[in-house]
Parts: C-alpha cells; structure tokens; sequence
C-alpha cells in the first residue's frame, strides 16, 4: 500500500503521508507522493491539492534509517519532489498540524502556500545529526524569515513553535486547532481568489548588512562548535542564500550536505540519536506492558545521592518523602537541596517561585511510617551490605505490596540485595551518577528476579525524571564502572612506564573527553577507587594492580575534597596544578619497580584508555549484561565524558576497525610482557571481538 494516501474533497485533492512514526520522507513515500501528485495533475476536477501528515506528524524529515543506502538517494529523492510540487501547475497547501522538521520543513517550504496550526514544532534539526538541511532549506527559509532567525534555526537545529512566525512569510495563516478543514478552505480561496503559484524561490534574501551579520555569525560559531564541522557549514550555505543565486545556493548547499554526510562526526550523532531511543527497548519486556503507576515516591539516605535523586522527583513535579536515620543528616541533606535550588534561581534557570514548590514536594522524615504508600522508593544509604541489609528487611516489611524497591549501589550485587526481601521482583537497581540530579544516565539493573513490569516502569520513569535508563545485568560495576576500572588500570600503568598524570589526561581532554583519569579521580575522590582495590586485593588475588593511585591515597592525597591527589589544588579553586611531590613519588615507585621511564605518544595513551574500555564491552556484550553496544555507547556519552563526536567506545572501535585495534592490542601486550609489574593478559582480545574479527563484522553491525 503506498505511504502516501490520496483522496478528494470536492476540487481539492488531499494527499496524505502515512510512514509511521513520524512520516520520515524515505523511498516509498517519496514515491507515494510523487505519484499522487500526478494524479491530482492528470485530474481535471482537481483544482488545488492540500499535502499533511498522518499521526503525530507532518513529517519529522528524511527518513535517517536510509542515509548511506542506495535508498537515501534513489528517485524521485526529495529534491526531485519538492521540484514536482513547486513546479505544479495547480497550487499546492502545506497543512502542518504538528512536528515539520528537517526534510519535512523543506518540503512544506516548496508548497506555494504553508498552513499551520499553533503549536507545531518547526525545525531544521539537520545540525544535531552533524549535517545540513540538503534539500534547499539553507535556501528557502531565510527567503521566507529574517536571516537572524533562520541562521539560529539552521545552525542551533532547535524547534520553535509554529506562532512565533507570526508576520513573516513561513505561514500564510496559523490557525487554532484542525489544520485541515482550514487548509481545505484556504485552498479553495486560492482557486476562487486567483492567488497564483508563487514559490519561494521567487524571493529575495532581505538584510540591511547581510555580510557584516554573517561575518559576526561564523566568528560566534567558530569559537563555539569546536570538534564539530557542521555548524559552519550551516553558515556558509546560509551564506549562499544571500550571494548567489536560488539554483547556485542549492548546489553549495548539496555539496555541504554530501560533504559532512560522509563525516565521523555524523555517524556519531546519528549513532547516538538512534542509540538512545534504542536504550529503551528489552527484547523480552513488550512495548505495551503494563506500567505500575507511580505517584509518590520515597528516597532512603539524604547524603550526596539522596539528595540529588530526591530532588530528579521534586523537579518532575513526583511528591518525594526523605528518610534519614540521622537527625543532623537529614537536617543538612534537606539543606543543600534548598541552596541548590536557590542557586539555580539565582542563575535565572528556575523562577524563585519554584524553590518554594519544589521544596514543598519534599518530605523529610525520620520514620518510616512516612514512606510505606510511596510507590517507588529508592535506598541511598552507606555502600555497605549489612547496611543495605537493615534498610531492605525494614523496606520488605513496611512497603504496600506491589511497590518498587530501588537500590542505588554503584557495586554491590542487587540480587544479595533483593535475596534480603521477600518479594525479589520488586527490587531493582537504579545507578545515578553524582550529582544525580544532573547527570543524565541512569543505569537500571536487572535482578535475576526482577519482574519486568518493574523494569518497564523503570524505564518509563527514568523519562519522566529526564535521565537516559539504560538497562545493565548484575555484575560488577555495572557496565559503566566494571569497563572504567580497566582504563583507569591502563592509566595508573602509564604512569608506572614513564608518563605524568599531565600528559595523560591532555592527551585524552584532546580527543575530546570531558575530563582525564586524573582529574576525574581527584574530583570523585582517590579514596573511592582505592576502596574497591583493597576489596579487589582480597578477592581476586590474581588481578594485578599499578600501585602509585594506593601511594597517593596513602598520603591522605584524596582529591579535590583534601585540597591534593595527583594534583594540588588552592584553596576554594578546581584548577588542576602538577605537583613536584607527586612527580618524585613516581620516580621513586619506577626505581622500586625497575622501570626506566619511556616517552609514551598521546596516541598510545589515547587508545591503550580506549581500547581496554572496549575489550570489557567487548566481554560485557557477549555475557549479556549489555543488550547491545550502543547501550555501552550510550552509557559512555552521558555518564561518563566520552565525546559525543567520537559516538562512544564501541563506535570509535568499529571506525578504527576491529583489525586494527586488535593489532595494536597485541602490540600493547608485547610492551607490558617486557614491563616489570606490566599485565599482558590486559590486552587477550575477549572472545566476541575475535569472532566479529573473523565475520568482518563490527559490534554495531
Ligand atoms: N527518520 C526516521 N525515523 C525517525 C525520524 C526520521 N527523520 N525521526 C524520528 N524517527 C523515529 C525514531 O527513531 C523513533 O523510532 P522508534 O519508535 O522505533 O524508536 C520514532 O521515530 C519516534 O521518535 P521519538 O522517540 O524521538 O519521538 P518524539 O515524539 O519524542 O519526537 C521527533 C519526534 C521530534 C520527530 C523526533 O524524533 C526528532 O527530532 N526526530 C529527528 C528529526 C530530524 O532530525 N529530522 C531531520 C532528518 S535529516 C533530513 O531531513 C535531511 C534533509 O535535510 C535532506
Ligand atoms: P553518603 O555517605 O553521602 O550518604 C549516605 C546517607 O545515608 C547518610 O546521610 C547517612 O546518614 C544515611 N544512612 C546511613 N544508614 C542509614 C539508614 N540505615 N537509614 C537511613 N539513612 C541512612 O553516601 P552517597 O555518596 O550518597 O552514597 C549513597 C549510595 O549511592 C551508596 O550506595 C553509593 O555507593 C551510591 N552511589 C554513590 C555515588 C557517588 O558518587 N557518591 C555514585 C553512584 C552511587
């Protein structure tokens, strides 16, 4: 059946696009409307034809599952349609009920008349997936509104509502509810009134000093799209709109699209936008299972993460009740939430109004008489299992039936957890990352028990609380953690070998991370690591460790927090300074060892930190405790730093090819096999990636 439907309502033929979810232009409904549009040609009692969008949509733009197909450009491609409607000998009305994006706002934009209802969302959002718009929306749009806000629009890709085009030449009208009927009525007084065919092709670029604006706009967009090319391009295309003509400006503008399609960076924004909606769907747990409504909520432990989860709940509008076995606890837990709230009103990020409602949607307590009708409660307390013991027998016995109970360990093992209770599949592990109510990953673990209606409801929470749920199975460290022990291991060896916590964490900051090992470990605290070593030491003898990260934490270098780790800090400042002590007591741990220091390359250190992330995917992947690899990706991108232009640690191996990344593994393992203290056994490829290796296959594929 084709994806484009056609009827007629008296002269006016209507065409509608029908490809859900959000009518994307792939082959078929180009084709579909291509086809109509002959029809409604060929049909003398057609005068005009309206075009919409079924569902939820106008159209939410190319189809992006097509790009790098031969599909992507196979005709009629877009270009080809949106030069049939322009060229229509019979008018053509755009009715725009929704969201027109992209492809979609390009094909309205070669209608000759544009309807649209208030509240739809209009965007050329082709910036966010690291390209531009390639079907003459650099073109057409700053002919129809001034150059300022199209250039915004082109390069920033943000929606904005269809009314605040109000007096310019975008809509012909915008109308309050069915866009249709009125759509409908619009074309028919073009037919009776005579108003022509006009297209925007037609019009003019109107500017007082368009190359002085321009100007401002590439120096603005320079300083501020670093690691990404496509920005620019947006501004020079936009750039052709005003001095060259309508079929010259399409060229350039074709040849940027075809440029930056082909980039990394787009592959990586692509990757991640289709990563994310990904995340949230678990083979066995059906789209349409049944959700436990969740209204209230109760957050265990007002410390650093009790704090900032309860607050996730208060922001979503979710009445939240805090519970604290200390009183003084409680009091400055309760605290800090209300000077993070004040701080933000302050920054003008929430009305001061808002501190007052927020606040009021949180509940401190210290009994748990408070919490046992919340629907949801999450535990925050000490990372100690007999601590966690207590809370859940006590949760087990006070909770109403049916609600869920949520530990946000970042190690333990969520099934000892739920063993404590008597109803297993309840309990759920709900990972936040510090500061929990900004951080925007969520890890949520599965217990071997955990009933999926739980973990539906999960999911669906972490969306409303605005955090990225990505699903992980029990083990340690959950993905995120289990993988960085691995990196921090290769870092802390760097250091052992002959470089400084300096170069290391330049030479990763370059590739864009958000933050080096070093520094990371002095904002998180050195003592944190080193707790999870010592248990390590204990229960995995075999596992050999570098030993300077246990030097420094034995000096009470702790970070940020002491004022010195393996750097030194003035007082109340969070600028990193090297530290000559820190530096003689890595000499002095290389004379112990027997190491005479090498110069290590930024592109060792990058990929011997990339690579041993990947190899414990690799493992997490094919244990199942990763769905897939872009959760891993996902996980990385927004828990973790890793940079969005790289598109996660699995992508980045897939683009530097698994071929090439095992060679280099071996030769880091022939490196450390010659390294007193050095771990070859860091770098045998984990299994799945030897097999994907022989399929010629990436994790992606
Ligand atoms: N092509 C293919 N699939 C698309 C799509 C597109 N352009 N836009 C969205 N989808 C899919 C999503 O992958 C998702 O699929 P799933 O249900 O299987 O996971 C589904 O539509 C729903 O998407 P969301 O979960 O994002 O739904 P929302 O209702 O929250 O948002 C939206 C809808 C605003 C349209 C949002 O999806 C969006 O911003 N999409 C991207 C739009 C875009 O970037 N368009 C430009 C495309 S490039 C282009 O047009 C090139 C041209 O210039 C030549
Ligand atoms: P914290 O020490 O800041 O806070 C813990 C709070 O729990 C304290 O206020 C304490 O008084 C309270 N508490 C202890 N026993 C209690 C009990 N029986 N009943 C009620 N309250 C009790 O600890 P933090 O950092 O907030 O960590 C909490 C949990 O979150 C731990 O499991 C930790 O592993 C995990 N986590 C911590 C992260 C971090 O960066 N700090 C990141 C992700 C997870």
């Amino acid at each position: 059946m084709s994806q484009a439907r056609y009827e007629q309502q008296g002269e006016v033929a209507v065409i509608t696009m029908d490809n859900p979810p959000v009518n994307g232009l792939g082959f078929e409904l180009r084709r579909g409307i291509v086809e109509s549009l002959m029809r409604a040609k060929a049909d003398d009692s057609v005068k005009a034809v309206v075009i919409t969008g079924a569902g939820r949509a106008f159209s939410g733009g190319a189809d992006i599952r097509e790009f790098n197909t031969p599909k992507a450009l196979a005709e009629p491609n877009l270009h080809t349609v949106i030069r049939e409607i322009e060229a229509s000998n019979k008018p053509v009305i755009a009715a725009v009920h929704s969201v027109a994006m992209g492809g979609g706002l390009e094909l309205a934009l070669g209608c000759h008349f544009r309807i649209a209802s208030t509240g739809a969302q209009i965007a050329l959002p082709e910036v966010k997936l690291g390209i531009l718009p390639g079907a003459g929306g650099t073109q057409r749009l700053p002919r129809v509104v001034p150059l300022e806000m199209a250039l915004n629009m082109i390069v920033t890709g943000e929606p904005v509502k269809s009314e605040k085009f109000k007096g310019t030449r975008l809509f012909d009208e915008i109308v309050e509810g069915d866009v249709l009927p009125a759509a409908i009525a619009f074309a028919r007084k073009v037919v009776t009134d005579k108003l022509g065919l006009p297209k925007v092709r037609d019009l003019k670029v109107v500017h007082p000093n368009p190359q002085g604006y321009l100007q401002f706009a590439r120096n603005t967009v320079r300083a501020v799209a670093r690691n990404f090319p496509a920005p620019l391009r947006c501004v020079e295309a936009v750039a052709a709109s005003v001095s060259m003509p309508f079929e010259e400006g399409i060229k350039a503008e074709r040849a940027g699209f075809l440029d930056l399609v082909q980039t990394p960076e787009s592959r990586a924004l692509r990757h991640a936008f289709f990563g994310e909606r990904a995340a949230a769907k678990i083979p066995d747990v059906p789209a349409d299972t049944p959700l436990r409504p969740i209204e209230t909520a109760a957050v265990v432990g007002a410390g650093t993460m009790g704090g900032g989860i309860a607050m996730n709940f208060a922001n979503a509008g979710i009445p939240v009740t805090v519970l604290e076995a200390n009183k003084e606890a409680l009091d400055r837990g309760i605290g800090i939430i209300r000077r993070n709230y004040e701080n933000t009103a302050k920054k003008g990020r929430i009305k001061p109004e808002d501190v007052e409602k927020r606040m009021a949607l949180i509940r401190p307590t210290m009994s748990y008489d408070d919490i046992r009708n919340a629907d949801i409660v999450i535990e925050a307390v000490f990372e100690d299992m007999p601590v966690k013991e207590t809370v859940f027998k006590k949760l087990n016995e006070v909770m109403k039936a049916g609600a869920i109970l949520a530990s946000n360990t970042s190690t333990l093992d969520v099934d000892k957890i739920a063993a404590f209770t008597k109803r297993p599949q309840d309990v759920i592990g709900t990972h936040f990352f510090s500061p929990a109510n900004v951080m925007r990953l969520l890890e949520i673990v599965r217990g071997a028990k955990t009933a999926k209606d739980v973990l539906a409801t999960t999911m669906k929470l972490a969306a409303r609380i605005r955090k990225l749920g990505v699903v992980s199975g029990v083990c340690d460290g959950f993905i995120g953690n289990r993988m960085i022990e691995q990196y921090s291991r290769q870092a802390g060896y760097m250091l052992e070998e002959g470089a400084t916590p300096q170069q290391v964490d330049r030479a990763i900051e370059k590739l864009g991370f958000a933050m080096g090992p070093f520094r990371m470990s002095d904002l998180a605290g050195n003592d944190v690591g080193w707790y999870i070593r010592k248990r390590r030491y204990v229960e995995r003898p075999d596992m050999k460790y570098p030993k300077i990260a246990d030097k420094i934490c034995e000096l009470g270098r702790f970070g940020q927090k002491t004022g010195a780790g393996f750097y030194r800090y003035e007082p109340g400042k969070r600028d990193a300074i090297a530290d000559p002590v820190v530096d003689e007591l890595i000499a002095a741990h290389r004379k112990e060892l027997g190491i005479t220091p090498r110069k290590l390359t930024d592109d060792e250190i990058v990929h011997r930190l990339i690579f041993a992330l990947v190899n414990e995917g690799a493992k997490i992947l094919e244990e199942g405790i990763a769905m897939r690899a872009s959760d891993i990706d996902m996980i990385y991108l927004s828990g973790y730093g890793f940079p969005l232009h790289r598109g996660g640690p699995m992508l980045y191996a897939d683009m530097y090819g698994l071929y090439n990344m095992v060679n280099r593994m071996n030769e880091f393992a022939a490196r450390a096999a010659q390294t007193p203290n050095g771990d070859p056994s860091a770098w045998t490829p984990a299994p799945l990636l030897l097999k994907l290796l022989e399929q010629g296959k990436g994790f992606n594929d």
